[in-house]
């Protein structure tokens, strides 16, 4: 495998974008190959034997198109099918989870009360229960499922700040969010929400997500494989979607360039 391959980054629609753009502000000179699944989501409120098929077949074509490694960026997908995934494909393959131990590792040492927002698939699988019981002894974790904020990204509603704003408020009200020390992003989709969540919490309410994490992770396995993109390498994303409407395309590109700011102080910006 030449390190002048691209990486292949797939999630079930237009969530893992936010991905892929951290991955090439963090990897530049790497080319990436992005498949959303958009025909076929939400996936989070599917059977998990579809979500496996769906994930397999993409990564199927992402392996045939030369990818060098495979992420998943989406949360849901890895809950069902990374284990598959591995099994199937020699390259290496980089899973999300719901960044619980970055948010309980805050605390150092002393009890955190979390939510974590994500799928209602992920929120079932067994994966997430391992996750749980890891941190569950020693801090309050609280599930919380958001599948109508899949549906407003994929529906071109994220910039309705009216529609927005009442999703979250009936996510989040019945909680003592004063009480509550971090939200951990737990869906990639839910990443493009981090600005109109931060209208919602206290200051002191941290939010956490994997994506940086993620890019990391991957740089790391890289180079340990030295199959990092050389630096005279032009990197870039190249996408492509189950849902051919230049509505879908044109959102895409507008959701890959838009400008971020994580809590850590790290920025992102139009290229
Ligand atoms: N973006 C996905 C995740 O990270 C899944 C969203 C969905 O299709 O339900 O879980």
């Amino acid at each position: 495998m030449s390190s002048t391959a691209p990486i292949g980054v797939f999630d079930s629609g237009l969530g893992g974008l936010s991905v892929a753009r951290q991955i090439r502000h963090d990897l530049p000179h790497e080319r990436i190959l992005y498949y959303g699944d958009s025909a076929n989501a939400p996936y989070g409120t599917r059977p998990p034997g579809e979500v496996r098929a769906m994930a397999l077949s993409i990564a199927r074509r992402l392996v045939d198109q030369g990818a060098k490694a495979l992420v998943v960026a989406c949360n849901t997908a890895t809950s069902v099918a990374i284990t598959n995934l591995r099994d199937v494909f020699d390259i290496p393959i980089i899973g999300m989870e719901p960044a619980l131990k970055v948010a309980c590792d805050r605390g150092h040492g002393s009890s955190q009360k979390v939510i974590v927002a994500a799928t209602p698939l992920t929120l079932k699988e067994r994966k997430f229960a391992a996750l749980m019981q890891r941190f569950a002894k020693s801090n309050m974790i609280l599930r919380q499922p958001c599948p109508d904020l899949v549906r407003i990204v994929e529906d071109r509603q994220l910039d309705d700040h009216a529609i927005v704003m009442d999703a979250l408020h009936r996510y989040f009200d019945s909680y003592d969010l004063d009480t509550v020390d971090s939200v951990v992003l737990g869906c990639t989709h839910f990443v493009f929400f981090r600005e109109s969540l931060r209208e919602m919490l206290p200051r002191t309410t941290a939010i956490i997500d994997g994506n940086a994490g993620t890019a990391h992770h991957l740089s790391v396995v890289l180079e340990s494989l030295g199959l990092l993109a050389p630096e005279t390498q032009k990197g870039g994303v190249r996408i492509n979607n189950s849902d051919p409407s230049p509505e879908i395309a044109q959102l895409s590109q507008e959701l890959l360039n838009r400008p971020w700011r994580s809590e850590s102080g790290h920025a992102g910006t139009r290229e």
